[in-house]
């Protein structure tokens, strides 16, 4: 019932301020024919990253968690025709079609999907002194988050902002006691965050389509 009345008020939120997106909507159709888990972004939340995204003036931009590109796509967007997403994906199968949506969308020129543990593409960034990110999205999985936190910190400057997925779980973050592996890690991160010095940091729940759940927002102080 509850779960019903999320669902249907995101989809009228999708209507209202999105409508028919040929792209985005093909990029949801294909990971979903390609049997991807539907565990993309929702629509609403999509048109949250790229905002965000376009706020700091990202033209640099690191995601956590390719599957099929769908907030990918979303953050693509929000980058100048020289600006790069570099997006990193543990499967190829996932990256594939990642590779097909965005390319299809039009920004496949910005977008750089790395194959590989993100934990192992971010240690090798960092260890090349790349240049900073301005705008960070951590989405991948929940075991990796307190790692990503560090590493993605390691690739920022004051100014980036990181938005972290999935900080909620369904409330089960909430309770110290709880015996979800992704729940602890999560946990983890959240603490992590609050004693971070350098950043600004909060975290938003939400219901809707993709259950309960919520996001960590942080910005780089210093
Ligand atoms: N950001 C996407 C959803 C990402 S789902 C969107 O909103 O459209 C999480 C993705 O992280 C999955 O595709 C999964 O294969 C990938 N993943 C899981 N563990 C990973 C790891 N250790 N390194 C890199 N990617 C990983
Ligand atoms: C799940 C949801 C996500 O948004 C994600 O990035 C990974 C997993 C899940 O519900 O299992
Ligand atoms: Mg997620």
């Amino acid at each position: 019932m509850t779960q019903d009345l999320w669902t249907r008020v995101d989809e009228y939120i999708a209507r209202t301020l999105i409508g028919e997106d040929a792209a985005l909507d093909a990029t949801l159709r294909d990971s979903a024919a390609a049997d991807l888990p539907a565990i993309a972004v929702s629509p609403p939340y999509g048109r949250m990253l790229h905002p965000l995204a376009r706020s700091v003036g990202a033209r640099r931009i690191l995601e956590i968690g390719t599957l099929g590109g769908y907030s990918a796509s979303w953050l693509a967007r929000a980058l100048p025709s020289d600006g790069r997403l570099v997006t990193l994906e543990v499967s190829d199968r996932h990256a594939a079609v990642a590779r097909r949506n965005l390319d299809r969308a039009g920004v496949g020129a910005r977008v750089d999907i790395r194959i590989g543990y993100a934990a192992d593409a971010l240690r090798a960034m960092a260890e090349a002194h790349e240049p900073p990110f301005d705008f960070v999205f951590i989405d991948a999985d929940k075991e990796g988050y307190p790692d990503y936190l560090r590493l993605s910190l390691a690739l920022s400057r004051p100014g980036t902002l990181i938005v972290a997925d999935n900080v909620v779980r369904e409330g089960k973050v909430a309770d110290p006691s709880t015996t979800d592996e992704q729940a602890r890690a999560v946990r983890e991160f959240n603490a992590l965050l609050a004693a971070e010095p350098r950043v600004c940091a909060t975290i938003i729940q939400t219901v809707g389509m993709k259950k309960h759940d919520g996001f960590a927002l942080a910005l780089v102080t210093s």
